[in-house]
Order: C-alpha cells, then structure tokens, then sequence
C-alpha cells in the first residue's frame, strides 16, 4: 500500500495536473496557460482571455468577434428560470439563488448529461453568457421589478450593469468591471475549483459541477470575502479611525477580511490591479474615503501582521463604487470564475479519475453493540 500522508486542508498536496492556471506564491506571479496576469489585465477584455482560457491560444480579431455574438446570443435565461427566481423568498441568499438557477438550466440545457468535449464547451459559452442574467434578474425580481433583456449589442460587463440598472454604464465602470471579472477567472485548485473538479472526477455533468462549485464560493473565506470585506471598511468611520479598528479587531482574534493567502506569501498580483482601479474609481465616480480607509487598513495589516490583501479586498470597493448591492459581489466573483470551472471541468472529464482521498481515523474501533432495550 502506498504511503499515506496527512494535510490538514490538503496544504501542499499535490492532487492532479493542470495547464490552466500557475501560481508562484513566493514571487506573487499568475498565469493564465503561460500568460501573465499583468499582460492579460492591462492589455486584454474578459472575454478574449476566456476564449484563450478555453481554446488553448489567444483569438484573432475575426475569431474574438465571432466567440462575443455567440456568446451575446445566448445571454437570454428561459422563462422557468426567470420563474425559479420569483419564487424564491425575497431575502433569498443570493448564492444559494444562483445555485438554484444553475440547477435549473441545467434542466433546460439540451445537453444536459452529456461530458462530450466539444458539447461541454457548447454548455459552458451557454451558462458564462447567462450567469449576469441570472444575476441580474434576481436583483430586479427581489425588487419587484421586471427583469431587463440583455442587449447583444453591450460587452459582458456593459450588459451585466445595464441589466441590473436599466442605464449604459460609462466606459469606465464598465472596463473596471470587465478587468475584475478577468482577474476572478481562473485561479488553479482554489477550493471552488476542487469542489467542481471532484463532482465532475465522479462523470456528473457541468451544471452539477457549477453548483458545488458555487455552493464552495459562497464561504467568507474563499468567496465570501469580497463582500465581507466591504462591509468591514464600512464599519470603520474614518481613515484616522482604521489603525484602531485594525488593532481592536486583532485583538478580538477577528480575521481581516479579504487579507491573507494559502499560497500568496506576498502581494497578490490580482490585487494590485484592483487597487490601482479602487482608486481612479473612487476618484472618478464616487466617495474617496473608502479606498483611503481601505489603504489605512491594508498599512496597519501589513505593520502588525505582514498579511498582504489579496484579491477580494479592493474589489470590493470597485463594486461599491460601481454601485453593485454588497450581496452581489460573490455572485459576480462567480460570474468571472465560471470560465474556469469549466475549463477544470472539460480538463478533468478530459483525463478522468475520480477523486477520492481518504481520512485519518481518530474514533473508537472496538465498540460492543447493546441491543435497544438495554440502553
Ligand atoms: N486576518 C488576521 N489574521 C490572519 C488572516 C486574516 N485575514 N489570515 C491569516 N491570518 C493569520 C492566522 O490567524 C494565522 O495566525 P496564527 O498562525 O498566529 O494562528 C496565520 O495567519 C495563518 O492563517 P491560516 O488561516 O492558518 O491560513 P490558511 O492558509 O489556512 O488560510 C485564508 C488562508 C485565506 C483562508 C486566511 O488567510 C483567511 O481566512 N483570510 C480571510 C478570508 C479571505 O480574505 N479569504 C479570501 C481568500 S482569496
């Protein structure tokens, strides 16, 4: 029998290859298939990268725009789906809503059992283009609005905020939005991914991969962050006030929301673009102060702690200053990291075996069994 090793929350276990997504914790680099995470965030759209992410290479002009129609094209949600929302409770949790909703398209998708390469891509473009939809939808219904069609015409993130307010968003918000979705794609064995790539190590289908992935990200210490994060800095008054804050929290063995990594042992490249947008945003749209506290925090963490933020701390100032309701942020982390659960999906379905590690075993092994009327 092989060796057996023992790793509390699997760290440092190495559990299959992958050519999706690299990550060097100590020098703070991220690649996409080879391509650095600065390349992509400076120079390419959200939907370029996913097609890369997908298709192996970057698309040509003709080929990215041929990939965002048919994308554009199946934005639309069924009405059963549109449906499934209403009938939720009004506080729904929006991730156990877009769980639900995954859940239903699947029932809806033709395709729904099958794990064929190119039928897997086909069902993964389907349910990347309507996950903004569902988003949206939610927010809309729960309002007691109407949902609002998605315009063809709008990219991913320019549809995704018009949907959800009914107005274009400015070139700006909707470029910030876009580069945050690109940033959320892929992340290699994070524990989303893991959740969707031990569903799918079973051969159940996309949908039931999504779903488990979803569930996995709605926890404040993967997913859940963005938003907790935000609420966090809204609790602290002013900048002068975030040192203390940062200091009685600690104190209080509090966790810093969106601060700290299992593999990051320094600044996660993903954050520094979002602070650099946290801070024109700010600027340029809204109220200053967030991003200013959210600075002092980051200081005072990094002072008494040396914990670098990552990824889900100024993200969530870029979706306050969007405008975007704090419960949606996870979703919309969802809505970037669909791409790469199902690029891990079709990777695993494409070298299949399934995933099943084993426990250590601390409980009693000689228990005599007392019949029921002798307890
Ligand atoms: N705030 C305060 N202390 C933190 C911290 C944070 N956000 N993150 C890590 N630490 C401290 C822990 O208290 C622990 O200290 P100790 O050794 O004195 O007990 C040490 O750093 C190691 O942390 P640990 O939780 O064991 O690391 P992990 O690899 O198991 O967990 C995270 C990584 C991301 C789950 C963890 O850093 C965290 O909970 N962060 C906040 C949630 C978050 O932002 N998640 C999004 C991740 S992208």
């Amino acid at each position: 029998m092989a060796e057996q090793i023992m790793a509390k929350g699997l760290e440092g276990v190495v559990v299959s290859e992958t050519s999706l997504g690299f990550i060097d914790g100590q020098q703070g680099r991220l690649l996409y298939r080879g391509y650095d995470i600065h390349d992509l965030a400076e120079h390419a759209s959200y939907l370029e990268t996913l097609y890369m992410l997908w298709h192996g290479d970057l698309p040509s002009g003709e080929q990215l725009e041929a990939f965002e129609a048919r994308v554009a094209g199946a934005r639309t949600i069924p009405d059963g789906v549109v449906d499934a929302l209403g009938s939720l409770p009004r506080d729904a949790n929006a991730m156990t809503a877009l769980q639900a909703a995954v859940a239903t398209l699947g029932s809806f998708d033709p395709d729904s059992d099958s794990n064929e390469h190119d039928v897997e891509l086909a069902k993964a473009l389907r349910l990347a283009a309507k996950i903004p939809t569902v988003i949206a939808a939610f927010d809309r219904i729960r309002g007691g609005e109407e949902p609002i069609e998605p315009d063809p015409d709008l990219s991913q993130a320019a549809n995704f905020l018009y949907m959800l307010t009914g107005q274009e968003p400015s070139d700006v918000a909707a470029k910030a939005l876009d580069t945050s979705l690109l940033l959320y794609l892929e992340h290699g064995f994070n524990a989303s991914t893991f959740a969707c790539r031990v569903i799918a190590s079973t051969l159940a289908d996309l949908h039931s991969s999504i779903v488990g992935g979803i569930g996995a990200l709605k926890g404040q210490l993967h997913g859940g962050a963005n938003e907790k994060a935000m609420r966090m800095i809204l609790e602290i008054d002013s900048e002068e006030e975030a040192e203390a804050w940062v200091d009685e929290a600690l104190d209080q063995h509090r966790k810093i929301m969106g601060f700290g990594h299992r593999v990051y042992r320094t600044e996660d490249p993903r954050a520094t673009h979002l602070r650099r947008m946290s801070e024109r945003l700010s600027e340029d749209l809204g109220d200053p102060k967030w991003h200013r506290i959210a600075r002092r925090v980051e200081e005072t963490m990094l002072d008494r702690k040396g914990i670098n933020c990552n990824v889900d701390f100024y993200c969530g100032i870029v979706y306050y200053t969007l405008g975007i309701p704090l419960d949606l942020f996870t979703p919309l982390f969802a809505a970037g990291r669909i791409g790469g659960w199902s690029a891990h999906v079709m990777e695993q379905h494409g070298d299949n075996r399934i995933i099943r590690p084993r426990a250590e075993y601390t409980g009693s092994k000689n228990r005599e069994f007392v019949p029921i009327d002798e307890r």
